[in-house]
């Protein structure tokens, strides 16, 4: 897992990005998602099932952000593809139809980002997404986004991560979903410190 960070970046002052307990606040990460992503209590309910079951495996991985009243503003969390899992299997045969379904092998997913939008924006979920994967052994990331020009979108395109296929339907979502790729480690932008000062004198 990766190290601990704080510090103030610009416009995050003293937000803390570190290790997340995801099973033990699995409500206040769905809080924060349902707001930032627009989920009514039903679907949160049954991403809290997803979310938990994702906490099972043992190299699953949970980054926040929280602020230094511990309240939580972003998370992301993903773990090592694995073919025969639901989401794995959806993406499969679209993967294969552009020739791109080696991605699935050694790869490691970028299963949840999001950030509170009064939040965003101030560089958290870049930093969130870089130091998650700059952890993990795989050498490659694969997820999904809903195919559109969003700032998650533009966020994964500026790390790195292009389209391995397009208008993916999931079972029950709405609208169609993009899937892309990217080699580790994630292509850097410009660096936010998220440090603590070092002490004066
Ligand atoms: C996607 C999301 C996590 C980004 O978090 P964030 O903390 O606001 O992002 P950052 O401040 O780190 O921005 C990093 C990059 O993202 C892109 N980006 C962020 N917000 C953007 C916006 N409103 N419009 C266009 N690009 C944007 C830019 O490339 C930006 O880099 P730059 O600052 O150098 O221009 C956040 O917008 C969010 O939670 N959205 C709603 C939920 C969601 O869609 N999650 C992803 C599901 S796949």
């Amino acid at each position: 897992m990766a190290a601990a960070v704080s510090g103030s970046g610009p416009g995050a002052p003293g937000i803390l990005i570190g290790p997340l307990d995801l099973a033990a606040r699995v409500d206040e990460a769905l809080a924060v998602q349902a707001v930032a992503f627009g989920l009514g209590p039903e679907e949160v309910e049954v991403r809290r099932h997803i979310v938990l079951r994702h906490f099972d495996h043992p190299q699953a991985r949970a980054l926040g952000a929280t602020t230094p009243t511990g309240r939580l503003v972003g998370f992301v969390y993903g773990l090592p593809n694995d073919r025969s899992q639901w989401w794995s299997t959806v993406v499969e045969p679209y993967l294969r139809a552009t020739g791109s379904d080696g991605w699935l092998d050694d790869s490691f997913v970028i299963t949840e980002l999001h950030v509170h939008p009064d939040h965003q924006q101030h560089g958290i979920g870049r930093t969130l997404i870089t130091t998650i994967t700059d952890a993990v052994g795989q050498p490659r990331s694969i997820l999904s986004a809903i195919d559109t020009e969003s700032p998650a979108r533009g966020l994964y395109r500026a790390l790195g991560y292009r389209d391995l296929a397009r208008q993916v339907h999931f079972p029950s979502a709405p609208k169609p979903y993009a899937v892309m790729g990217a080699p580790l480690p994630l292509r850097r932008g410009q660096a936010i410190d998220f440090r603590p000062p070092p002490p004066p004198g």
